[in-house]
């Protein structure tokens, strides 16, 4: 049902000159026009509004209260319905609005549109959340969108582009990139994810812009006032989504692209990786040497040498001899193996090369004048497989079975861009026509060329890795890498930061970089560790691994020519502060995993941001992350906080959300409510006049420590130290219960979550999981209750026992009372600990 408001009486001026605006732009031959004043009745839909000047037409429908999509194309030409990054159920969604004469209310968001189509995004309670600066530039060389912006406004997402957390003042094209050796202000780099977050006053939105040509974001640098994106083709076609807080945007975002999903256990733990280990004695002593030295690891990864002639799909059968003897013997080590597999196919005719031969069989390559298209990669000429095409991506998934029946657990996308040696461009021609053919995604059956492709290129390929590792083994987690992707790609692989280098500069450059991966969706990734061009120094080396340790994916990988990265290369020293970092990765493997899972339902990153966890931590709602750039959440609970400066050797400030916290290593409590004096707070935030601030900690950590804090009140799970995850950790899983802050009497006064599952299949589908949501309160005596309650799911535990561990609490009688048992506390580094079996039934345990 559709109804019409009456709205603007007056013509435009472009009406009363009778001209369309496309034959304006013509005649004046500027590249850009602005929408003459809207002359049409508006039509008020069920969901939006729809409105025309006389060359294109605005289109605005809620899909929930809080997403709304924004079309504009030329009049009676609407773009074809269609996306690769938005998933169908959600761009097909619909809600009923509330007719206003100039737009339209939903419970969350009001949306007016002006005379000359400037649309204008406020909350109910009427704080303007977007709005358009100038009518939309539309013409024969695309359209730009400017929005007002202040310079209250933050910026963040927008996948891998280098540089600050906050993209404030700077500007980006997206144009997936093979970017060897990518500094702070090289752009574009691997991957496009149109998506953004914007930060005002303490309200937050996103914009995801649907367009997979190569797009342009402004966020203030050509202009202060405004900010823009842009394209030059494509549809004109945008969400944006509404918190208020900033996680509401990013669960919005994960609604709209689909979360990455539950990766295997293993996939977290710590991966090594080098540009190649070659031949096959290497891989086993690599492997060797990890378990003889009591680095805990889970992944081995096999770079381009282990194949024939560098051919995808193939095993050089010389230097890797018994290829499948290689796999099991590393999987008796409890390794898994991870092959990098290149979407270029050698162009290699009548030489039984398989996926040269099946795919020109099926006809599965992009074409250029009519012919594959050709170009070179690793192996030489190479074809390139058209992966817009379900049935190729099909095809594709397929040549993963040789490897999937050796065993082999994990694949790696690279070149996906696509790289192609070809210079200047690195890629291949923009008149290269793939043959689109996705009815699911809304697609007709159409050519494009390679400059609508580009862009989703990368995540197309991950897809098919994916697809056909699910058609392959269908209940058994996938797991890919990949290194160019697109909106959504998050769906089909995790990702790195591709070729780093080994600089203090490129280890600092690792936080920001994947805190706006994992706001533009992307929780799962990481960047080489030690960096992969040139050789890192022994404490760059260090204080690499000991930061990766707490980033979502931990492979330390390096290239051709350079020195070792493995963490015995410096000497035994060297090596225990590493050690020493991974096992806390592995001691905190639940607490990770249990992120990883809420990823999968909810879209929030493993690594986050303060501003996620505290958007409101300043008195002026700047983000905390501007004063704080080496800090990081990882989890929901534990505050990571490297230096600004990592080669700087002398103090730092940390700055830490209001509210008690504790050291991680010593368990010392740190209230940070006190405010500065009123000098101090002048001096540091002259417009914040009156209001609390907080002093900064000044730390000065040696070379093997990271400060870490855990917020007052977290519930953080600890497992014995394993040299694997598929090792069965022995002993109890320790409860670290973090007491509140005094004075906080409520029933969940502290709280924490818990997930386990069998780390590798689908069977948490279908009940085999085990999620425990525990609380604790205290008593006006003191006295620390902790919750645990009955089992979520049938899935069991390794475990048998809880061990909780006090940490802040100061017991009055050093004893412990459960199930009618009384037993003495024990006294412990941190605390005082309790050991409990695990019932499987709620219960409660009294500290006091
Ligand atoms: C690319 C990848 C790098 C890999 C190399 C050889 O440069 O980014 O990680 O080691 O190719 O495959």
């Amino acid at each position: 049902m559709s109804f019409s408001v009456p709205l603007w009486p007056s013509r435009s001026p472009f009406q009363r000159l009778g001209l369309p605006l496309a034959a304006l732009a013509g005649a004046l031959s500027v590249p850009t026009l602005l929408p003459a004043q809207a002359t049409r009745t508006p039509t008020h839909t069920r969901s939006g509004i729809q409105l025309s000047n006389h060359s294109v037409t605005l289109r605005i429908d809620a899909l929930r209260a809080d997403v709304l999509r924004v079309r504009m194309y030329p009049i009676g030409h609407p773009a074809e319905d269609a996306s690769w990054a938005v998933l169908p159920t959600s761009r097909k969604a619909r809600i009923s609005v509330t007719a206003r004469p100039d737009g339209f209310c939903t419970d969350e968001v009001c949306v007016a549109v002006s005379r000359d189509l400037r649309l204008t995004i406020s909350d109910r309670a009427g704080h303007v959340l977007q709005s358009d600066a100038l009518p939309v530039e539309w013409g024969t060389h695309g359209f730009t969108v400017s929005k007002t912006r202040t310079d209250d406004d933050h910026f963040f997402g927008l996948g891998d582009k280098p540089g600050p957390l906050d993209r404030s003042g700077e500007a980006f094209a997206l144009w997936n990139t093979d970017s060897f050796g990518w500094q702070e202000s090289t752009d574009p780099i691997y991957k496009s994810i149109p998506f953004f977050l914007e930060m005002h006053n303490g309200r937050s939105i996103g914009v995801l812009l649907d367009n997979t040509y190569r797009t342009f974001f402004d966020f203030g640098r050509k202009d202060p006032s405004q900010y823009s994106f842009s394209a030059p083709a494509g549809p004109l076609d945008y969400y944006v989504l509404y918190g208020p807080e900033p996680k509401q945007v990013v669960e919005a975002y994960a609604w709209l692209t689909g979360p990455a999903p539950l990766p295997p256990l293993w996939a977290l733990g710590y991966q090594q990786s080098r540009y190649s280990y070659t031949p096959r004695s290497q891989v086993e002593a690599i492997a060797a040497r990890l378990r003889r030295d009591k680095i805990p690891a889970d992944g081995i990864w096999l770079d381009i040498d282990y194949q024939d002639r560098y051919r995808p799909f193939t095993v050089n059968p010389v230097t890797f001899p018994d290829f499948p003897g290689l796999v099991r013997e590393l999987a008796s080590e409890q390794f898994r193996t991870v092959v990098i597999a290149d979407l270029h196919i050698a162009d290699a005719p009548h030489q039984g090369y398989l996926p040269y031969d099946s795919g020109i069989a099926g006809d599965e390559f992009v074409k250029e004048g009519g012919k594959n298209y050709v170009g070179a990669v690793w192996p030489g000429p190479s074809l390139f497989p058209d992966f817009t095409q379900q049935c190729t991506r099909r095809w594709f998934g397929s040549l993963y079975k040789q490897f999937v029946d050796d065993g082999v657990a994990g694949f790696w996308d690279d070149m996906n861009e696509p790289a192609v040696f070809t210079y200047p461009s690195k890629t291949m021609p923009d008149d290269v026509v793939h043959r689109i053919d996705d009815p699911e995604e809304g697609f007709s059956k159409r050519t494009a060329t390679h400059l609508e492709i580009h862009n989703v290129y990368g995540m197309e390929n991950s897809r098919a890795s994916e697809e056909g590792l699910l058609a392959l083994r269908p209940n058994l987690r996938p797991f890919v890498l990949t290194r160019a992707t697109y909106a959504g790609g998050q769906r089909y692989a995790a990702t790195w930061t591709g070729d780093n280098l080994s600089t203090w500069n490129h280890l600092r450059m690792t936080t920001p970089q994947l805190l706006n991966l994992g706001l533009s969706g992307f929780s799962l990734s990481g960047a080489d560790v030690g960096g992969f061009g040139g050789s890192p120094s022994p404490d760059l080396l260090t204080k690499w691994l000991m930061l990766a340790a707490f980033q979502p994916i931990d492979r330390d990988h390096a290239a051709k020519g350079t020195r070792g990265h493995e963490p015995w290369v410096d000497g035994p020293a060297q090596e225990a502060i590493r050690r020493r970092y991974i096992d806390q990765r592995y001691r905190l493997m639940s607490y990770l995993y249990t992120a990883a899972e809420e990823t999968s339902r909810t879209g929030i990153p493993i690594i986050r941001p303060l501003f996620l966890e505290y958007p409101h931590a300043t008195a002026d709602n700047h983000p905390l992350d501007d004063d704080a750039p080496g800090e990081f959440f990882f989890g929901p609970s534990i505050l990571v906080a490297a230096s600004p400066l990592p080669d700087d050797v002398a103090p730092y400030e940390v700055h830490l959300p209001p509210g008690v916290w504790y050291d991680y290593w010593t368990g010392a409590r740190l209230d940070r409510r006190e405010p500065l004096g009123s000098q101090d707070l002048e001096l540091r935030n002259p417009t914040a006049k009156g209001e609390p601030r907080l002093a900064p900690l000044m730390v000065d950590p040696g070379l093997g420590d990271l400060p870490i804090y855990v917020r007052a009140g977290a519930i953080v799970p600890m497992q014995p130290l394993v040299q694997s995850t598929k090792d069965k950790p022995d002993g109890p899983l320790t409860l670290r219960v973090y007491a509140p802050e005094a004075g906080d009497a409520s029933a969940a006064a502290c709280q924490g979550d818990l997930y386990s599952d069998d780390g590798t299949t689908f069977d948490f589908r279908h009940g085999a999981y085990l999620r425990l949501h525990i609380t604790c309160s205290v008593a006006p005596n003191g006295a620390l209750t902790v919750h645990i309650p009955a089992r979520k799911g049938h899935y069991r535990p390794w475990w048998t026992h809880f061990r909780i561990e006090a940490i802040g609490f100061n017991p009055a009688q050093s004893r412990a009372e459960f199930g009618g048992h009384t037993t003495a506390l024990e006294r412990t580094r941190l605390g005082y600990a309790v050991t409990v079996a695990d019932r499987g039934a709620a219960q409660s345990i009294i500290l006091e």
